[in-house]
């Protein structure tokens, strides 16, 4: 969401009188164009003191660090704050205490280097999926080109269902994503999928590609 959109989206939550949950989990991971404020700082902007503000802001080190710590963040009001404090001591007490440990030392060792890292890493695994794409899709295959994050959407011809492909492609290609159709609220989608790029190196990405586009290609 744009600039713009965020100032929408927060006008509008001023107006229903509602909560902003922001999920920041990947606000790191920014290879290209220019970085979009937090909602919650633009809200801050407008109104000076976090207590003010209805934004609830959730970060993660799951896409930076490790996603098996399970250690994220939340920035909100303190009323808000004292609530989900109340929630986690219902669910599980705490996050257990020496990942919380592990993250913090490693962060204030070396996050931003390591964020550095990742990000010139994920940025050539992004660059190599969307040539890829180019190389084997065949007509009428649609993609995004994303400034960040880990992942491409994809769009296949208006008809196709993401899910049968899914299974062909496990099975005749040994080959796996995720089917769009669970991202969308109205239960349309079926036509997309999404594809992960930030766990493969240049030549898997190509192979994968390669065995999609030839998929597609025999349907
Ligand atoms: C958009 C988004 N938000 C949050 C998360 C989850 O983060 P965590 O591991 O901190 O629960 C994910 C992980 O897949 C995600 O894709």
């Amino acid at each position: 969401v744009d600039r713009e959109g965020r100032e929408k989206l927060l006008d509008l939550a001023e107006e229903l009188d509602c909560m902003v949950l922001e999920d920041a989990a990947y606000q790191s991971l920014r290879y290209d164009g220019d970085p979009v404020p937090p909602i919650l700082a633009l809200e801050l902007a407008r109104k000076g003191e976090l207590e003010d503000c209805r934004t609830v802001y959730c970060g993660s080190f799951s896409k930076t660090l490790s996603p098996g710590l399970r250690v994220g963040w939340v920035v909100a009001a303190s009323p808000v704050i004292q609530q989900l404090v109340l929630m986690k001591q219902a669910a599980d007490l705490h996050s257990a205490t020496i990942n919380q440990m592990a993250i913090h030392k490693v962060a204030k060792a070396c996050f931003d280097t390591h964020v550095d890292r990742i990000r010139d890493a994920y940025k050539a695994r992004r660059d190599a999926m969307l040539a890829a794409l180019a190389r084997h899709m065949p007509d009428g295959v649609e993609w995004t080109r994303p400034e960040g994050g880990m992942f491409i959407w994809l769009t296949l011809p208006r008809g196709m269902d993401a899910g049968d492909l899914l299974a062909r492609a496990i099975e005749e290609k040994n080959l796996a994503f995720v089917p769009g159709r669970a991202f969308h609220a109205d239960g349309t989608g079926e036509n997309t999928l999404r594809l992960a790029f930030s766990c493969a190196d240049g030549a898997m990405i190509e192979d994968g590609m390669s065995r999609l586009g030839a998929l597609l290609r025999g349907i």
